[in-house]
Order: C-alpha cells, then structure tokens, then sequence
C-alpha cells in the first residue's frame, strides 16, 4: 500500500505538505525547505560559485507504484505539468496487473586516463601495474572497501585510428564499485593518483584524467506484462491497443527523429527522479543517449511485445544514481525525497528510476497511439492559464475546470472567467 493517505492527490497543495511533513516526520527546517526553500541560501551558497538564490521547481509525488513487491511513492522534480499525472496513471495500470520487475548491475563506475606517446607494448605495461595502481589507491578507497565496494579492475587500450599522435595515445580505464555514491569525486580522484604511475609503466605523458559518465557497467532494467484484458481506453480494447503500442516502439526502433522524442517521454520520469535526489540529471541523460546509440543508429530504449495475451513492456540503460555524496546527502529535499522511498541504497534506487522511466513511457505512448497527448495536457495548462489571470486557491482548479469544459484554452477567457467566479461570489454576499 502506497504510505500516502488515500485520495492524497485531490488534497489542496498545503494540506499535501502538511501531510507528507507529518508522514516523513520532518523538522521544522525541513518542512519550510520544502515549502518554500526557506533557509537555503546558505546552502546555495555551498553548492554553486557566485549564487544569488534558487530556480525553485514543483516537487510532486507518484504514488503507488508497485515495483519488485513492494510499493513506492515517488518524488519527482519537473516543470512539465503532465508528467507526474502521467506516471500515477502507469503506475495504477500495471499495479493491477501485479507490478513491475526490475534488476540492475553491480554499482560499477568506470575512469579514465588517457596517455600519449606511448610506445608499443605499453597497454601490457599498464596491466601489468595493476596491484601497484590497486595499492595507491586503497586510502582514496577506504570507506568504499568497507561497505563492500572499491578496486576492480585496470585495463588499458589503444585508439586504433586517427593521427599518428592519436595512435599514441592509449587510454587507462580504472574500474571501481562505488556502492552508493554516484562516484565521480573518487573516480576522479582515482585516476589523478594514478596518473602517475601509469605514466611511469606505460613511458607516455597524461593528456587528461576524468571518469567516463557513460557507465556502461552500471545499468538498470525493469519489466512489466499487463493482461490484454486489463488494458482498455474508451472505445478501444487491449488487443488493438497492445498492437499499436508495439507498432508505435517499432516506429522508435527505426527512426531516429522519432526516438528521440520517445527517449525524451522516459527521461521525463528519470529526470524527475533524478532532480528530487539532487543527483547528476546531465550525466545520467547523457550516458542514457550514448547508450541508445551505442549500436551506431539512435534507437529507443524501450521493447514492447504482445506474448500470451500479455502487452510486454521493458526497458534498460546505464543509471548512475546515488544516495550518498555529492548534493544528494546534504540537499534537505533531497534528503526527504529518499526518506519517502525509504531511504534506498543506489542500486535500489536505479531499479525504481527504471520502472518510473518505463511507466512514463507506456503511458506517453498509450496516450499518443489513443487520443493524443494534447487533450491532457490542455487540462493541465488550464491551470496555468488561471495561474496567470490572477487565480490563486480554489479558484485555480474551478476556472480551470471552466475551461476545459467550454475547451476555450485561453488568457482572454481565463480572464473573463476568473473576474465572472469573483462577482458571482460578491454578489452571493459570501
Ligand atoms: C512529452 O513530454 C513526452 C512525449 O512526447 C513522449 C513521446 O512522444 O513518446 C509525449
């Protein structure tokens, strides 16, 4: 069962953080974080050069998503106001039908030092200072080991193509288990120590030392098989559904202008995730891109098949996410956006970005493939509109609802509704 209180949605938004304060038993400080950003310029302060306030985004909650037995509501950060409501959707479309599976790999991060002027056989001499790179790193690695994570792995390779300069060059790759980090201050640590003695072994000069965000070992996955029975959208019935949303995906695999946008659908749910956390939203978006095209064509990430009378959705790519460093363990927000989700390691923490990814996207594709995606969103720029002539409270949603049942999408017309709401309640006396 979802944590939140039932119909939590349908609440006004200070009730909703009113209740999730209670829930998560925040402080006070966290509480007006939340709110408002209240006593974080400090913080600001810390994070970036020269800041001078906040870019303050909605926080809102997907509740209910059944994922690997077990239920979570999960925060999402996005300025895109069909988002979350797409993704509690999903997320109750395939509760019914019993969740979503997920895996992931080991947390395995990979950094680079790249070498120039090396002469042949270098690549081996790298190998071979394995145990000496491994040594020099165990203090830098210390904390890591001892949850269970560190040193892996030193391989090296050359660029087999380009300049002759650039056939010089052969790149070091350090490979460590970062556990619950995102990784990139110790990798990046990692390979400055050792850039040394790989210049030493190799007999060639450092060009640059950074980790690789591409993170091809540290990938996440999730499925999801939905009965055809349980799928239905107005008039239409699962079968045809399920044929067009696989069509849809088929579309995607082979046309590169169109999966780009598919991609988009599911880093709308992953980036989501991945602001509420404060973790890396560009490393992650870029290593999930380099992934879709890692076999030349830009592909979407997602499969759909029909399989026993079942719509079979699944999805995987790398997802560097972490639970501790960096901003995520010292952003208040952050820190209460984990405590929702009960505070997972960063392994858990992926698997629930790649249901959310998953979900987003069927539900995106599902809207697409059926009326459309500009229906719902109109509901929800409805608000806005009402936001922007001068509603606030409860008159938001009753001239949004206005609107949207006379279909006039406007500011002239949330104007005039907004100012005929206010004389009716003058003229009622109230
Ligand atoms: C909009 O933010 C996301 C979609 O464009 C995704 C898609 O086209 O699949 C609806």
């Amino acid at each position: 069962m979802s944590r939140l209180p039932k119909a939590f949605r349908k609440r006004s938004v200070r009730e909703r953080n009113r209740l999730l304060g209670e829930l998560l038993e925040l402080s006070h400080d966290e509480r007006a974080a939340l709110a408002s950003g209240h006593g974080l310029l400090d913080l600001a302060d810390v994070m970036v050069e020269s800041a001078v306030g906040f870019m303050p985004l909605p926080l809102g909650v997907a509740a209910g998503f059944r994922i690997d037995d077990e239920t979570y509501d999960i925060p999402m950060a996005t300025e895109e106001p069909s988002v979350i409501a797409a993704a509690g959707f999903a997320a109750a479309v395939i509760r019914r039908a019993g969740g979503f599976c997920t895996w992931a790999d080991e947390p395995l991060m990979t950094a680079q030092v790249f070498l120039e002027g090396v002469p042949p056989g270098g690549e081996a001499a790298i190998a071979a200072a394995e145990a000496e790179v491994a040594a020099a790193l165990a203090p830098l690695l210390a904390s890591m080991q001892h949850r269970g994570g560190g040193f892996r792995a030193l391989r090296a390779r050359r660029a087999l193509t380009g300049t002759a300069a650039a056939r010089e060059v052969v790149c070091a790759e350090i490979v460590i288990d970062v556990r619950d980090a995102m990784g990139a201050n110790v990798l990046n640590s990692a390979a400055e120590t050792a850039a040394p003695i790989l210049e030493h072994a190799a007999g060639g000069r450092r060009v640059m030392a950074i980790l690789s965000n591409a993170a091809r070992e540290r990938r996440a996955g999730a499925r999801f098989r939905l009965p055809l029975s349980k799928l239905r959208r107005g008039a239409h019935g699962g079968q045809a559904l399920a044929e067009r949303i696989v069509l849809a995906n088929e579309i995607a695999a082979d046309n590169a202008e169109r999966a780009v946008t598919h991609n988009k659908g599911i880093m709308n749910g992953i980036t989501a995730l991945a602001l509420a956390t404060a973790n890396d939203t560009r490393a992650i978006e870029a290593a999930v891109h380099a992934y879709a095209a890692r076999e030349g064509g830009y592909r979407a990430l997602t499969e759909y098949r029909i399989e026993n009378n079942e719509l079979v959705g699944c999805f995987s790519a790398p997802l560097a996410f972490g639970t501790v460093g960096g901003a995520v363990g010292f952003h208040p927000v952050a820190r209460s956006a984990l405590r929702l989700l009960g505070d997972p390691g960063s392994e858990r923490l992926a698997r629930i970005a790649a249901a959310l990814g998953l979900a987003q996207s069927f539900a995106a594709v599902l809207a697409l493939v059926t009326e459309g995606i500009q229906a719902g969103h109109m509901r929800l720029h409805a608000n806005r509109l009402a936001f922007n002539a001068g509603a606030r409270g409860e008159e938001i949603t009753r001239v949004a609802e206005q609107l949207a049942q006379t279909g006039s999408f406007n500011a002239e017309t949330a104007g005039r509704t907004l100012q005929e709401l206010r004389e009716a309640h003058d003229s009622s006396g109230l």
